[in-house]
């Protein structure tokens, strides 16, 4: 009996294993048509795409992505997360979709699908000295970026830099600039205009952008018919002068990609 009870928790023990590195199936578009609402996870810390104003989730994403899932006649539930957890949860079927600023890259494309891409741009150099402007006078400074970003693999690639220091907020990137405890910064550009417009006195100098790169939701692997709903009414926005409002709205340009 004793035997027959610790083959039991071994059996649930590799269970539960299994169930942790097995990817969950992911939600159909016609599941989530049924149950009426699409969970879209984001980060909420990176302005002006994704942020909170108060307790309210805001923002140039979570704006589209609303008027996107109205087309696709959907509800929306947020959840609002660490940037490194929000691809690794559409693996685990915790939601369905996640927009934050994700760079559509070879190495992601590998782990889930993207969707078309909602915005262009790109990583952009912020230091507090005016001399340091390119990617060249990165060579021999200390650099912030945030944890798990695509500023923080090219700016690994840069001949002759210092060190390249890790932050798991955007945020904290800033303020480890602000504060001089790094010479310099590379984030999104237009969070840098963001940056600019808030704290105008901060001193912050803007340089050259490193890198261009299209944005865009990411789904689970091979979830193509969400992709394709998603797809779609993105289209749908883009053509009917909304996303062009929402766009001006927020940058004062169109900042789809050409
Ligand atoms: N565009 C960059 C990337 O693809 C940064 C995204 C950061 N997003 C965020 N919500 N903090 O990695």
């Amino acid at each position: 009996m004793k035997n027959i009870g610790r083959w039991m928790r071994y059996v649930l023990l590799v269970a539960a294993a299994l169930s942790g590195v097995m990817a969950a199936q992911a939600r159909p578009l016609a599941d989530i048509q049924k149950n009426g609402k699409i969970i879209i996870a984001t980060e909420g810390q990176f302005a002006p795409f994704n942020f909170f104003q108060g307790t309210k989730l805001s923002g140039f994403e979570v704006e589209l992505a609303e008027l996107v899932a109205k087309k696709m006649g959907l509800a929306v539930e947020w959840k609002a997360l660490g940037f490194d957890a929000l691809l690794a949860g559409l693996r685990q079927d915790r939601w369905d979709l996640v927009i934050a600023s994700h760079g559509i890259t070879e190495e992601r494309s590998k782990a889930v699908s993207f969707t078309s891409p909602h915005y262009c741009s790109g990583g952009q150099v912020v230091a507090m000295d005016a001399a340091i402007k390119t990617g060249a006078d990165l060579a021999g400074k200390v650099v912030a970026v945030q944890t798990g970003t695509t500023y923080l693999e090219s700016v690994k690639k840069l001949p002759g830099i210092k060190e390249v220091k890790n932050f798991p907020k955007d945020t904290d990137a800033r303020s480890a600039l602000v504060s001089g405890r790094v010479d310099a910064w590379v984030t999104d550009r237009f969070v840098v205009k963001q940056a600019f417009a808030s704290a105008p006195n901060a001193g912050l100098k803007a340089g050259d952008m490193v890198f261009i790169e299209q944005i865009a939701a990411a789904v689970a692997k091979g979830n193509t018919t969400l992709a394709a709903g998603y797809n779609k009414a993105l289209a749908e926005v883009m053509a009917d002068g909304s996303y062009a409002a929402l766009s001006a709205r927020y940058f004062g340009e169109d900042v789809r990609c050409k």
